[in-house]
């Protein structure tokens, strides 16, 4: 699958891989969202889209460059869209898009920010497992 492919498909058809809606608890020292929730929830969103190729535990290994294009507020109703970008040997990288919806003030859809998460299926030593090894498990 590449990056194009999933880029391609139209946004309102697509199902988020997870939605959340934006608490006080979350809140940083200025009263907007803390940037560490919304890494923390593109984390999650990554790896439900991960697990879809993965049959074993899976590592985050590395998250890439995540820029803040617009705050996130109480009340935002936020969407993680997940698509694959690449499978490696045992590696599976994420796509992950952040959209926010302003519930509270009139329901405008902004582009909070994007990352690239990349996750290794690892055995019970946590040691990388080709994901071939998925297909030799799988049951006709
Ligand atoms: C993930 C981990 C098992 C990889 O171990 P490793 O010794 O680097 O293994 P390898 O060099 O064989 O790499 C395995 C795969 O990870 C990928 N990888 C390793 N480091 C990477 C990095 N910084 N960025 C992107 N991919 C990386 C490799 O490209 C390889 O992919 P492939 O199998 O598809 O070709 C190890 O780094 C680890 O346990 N990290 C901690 C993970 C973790 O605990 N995450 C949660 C943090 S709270």
């Amino acid at each position: 699958m590449t990056e194009t492919a999933a880029n391609d498909r139209p946004k309102k058809s697509r199902e988020p891989a997870i939605r959340v809606m934006m608490m006080p608890r979350d809140t940083n020292a200025l009263g907007t969202i803390f940037g560490g929730i919304i890494l923390s929830h593109i984390d999650q969103a990554g790896a439900v889209e991960a697990h879809r190729h993965a049959r074993n535990r899976l590592v985050t290994v590395a998250m890439r460059e995540v820029e803040f294009h617009e705050p996130v507020f109480v009340g935002d109703l936020v969407s993680f869209y997940a698509d694959t970008l690449r499978l490696g040997s045992s590696s599976i990288t994420v796509k992950v898009v952040v959209e926010a919806e302003r519930r509270t003030s009139g329901g405008q859809q902004v582009m909070v920010t994007q990352a690239e998460v990349v996750y290794v299926q690892v055995d019970q030593d946590n040691r990388p497992l080709p994901l071939t090894h998925n297909k030799t498990k799988a049951t006709p």
